[in-house]
């Protein structure tokens, strides 16, 4: 492996996104939020009307999707859904998808595929124990559920939806579940990741503790 990978993982909420984007900059190199892509064909599915539960029709949709990151958008087939990922809806189907193992595969292909053309730290759940098993770093963030729902409720309010706390701690909390106790590439702290728990700490301290940790 040339490029530098650091695999960042954790439950819903833990900071693994804003940590990496800062980390990415710092280090000038890219950044991929792997939910995002589960996120994008869970989207679809429900613009078309897809029963999440149809694996079948789930699939389908997958296999005929192109997802892709520039300049910090998402692209989903050529538009750019940034925003449209973000909303409950999609937040509450998302793990459902997200367990289909064919769906995994197609994901972790393209994440791969980035990883062997350029330098890349990558949030998610199964980047370190699965996706890129030889990362160069791994880390593994947490926190308690009522910091990670309110940071969540905090970024949702600032975007402008209406959520309660309470909603935003029940999706959290269900989402762990489902993408723990999945069959195929489960949320799990690698064996050799190095974990933070971020409660009670500034985004500004997380960064510097990941940070302090990389040699390059
Ligand atoms: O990171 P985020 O909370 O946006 O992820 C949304 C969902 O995508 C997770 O709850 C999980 O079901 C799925 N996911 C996954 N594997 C990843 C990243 C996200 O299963 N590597």
């Amino acid at each position: 492996m040339n490029n530098l990978v650091i695999a960042v993982d954790g439950p819903a909420g833990a900071g693994k996104s804003t940590i990496a984007k800062i980390v990415a900059e710092k280090l000038n190199i890219n950044y991929i939020d792997t939910g995002a892509m589960y996120r994008a064909i869970t989207y679809k599915c429900l613009e078309n009307k897809v029963d999440i539960n149809n694996e079948e029709e789930v699939k389908k949709i997958a296999k005929n999707t192109n997802i892709d990151f520039k300049d910090n958008n998402i692209y989903l087939d050529g538009k750019i859904i940034n925003e449209e990922i973000r909303t409950m809806k999609v937040s509450n189907n998302v793990s459902n998808v997200a367990k289909i193992k064919e769906v995994r595969y197609l994901m972790v292909d393209v994440q791969r595929e980035i990883g062997k053309r350029n330098s890349v730290i990558l949030d998610g759940r199964d980047i370190g124990s699965y996706v890129f098993p030889n990362a160069h770093y791994k880390f593994f963030l947490i926190a308690t559920p009522q910091e990670r729902g309110s940071r969540r409720h905090r970024e949702l309010i600032e975007k402008g939806y209406e959520v309660t706390i309470d909603e935003i701690i029940n999706d959290i909390i269900k989402r762990d579940e489902i993408d723990s106790n999945r069959e195929f590439a489960p949320l799990v702290k690698a064996t050799d990741a190095i974990e933070i728990d971020t409660t009670g700490k500034s985004i500004n301290e997380v960064v510097e503790l990941v940070v302090s940790k990389i040699n390059i």
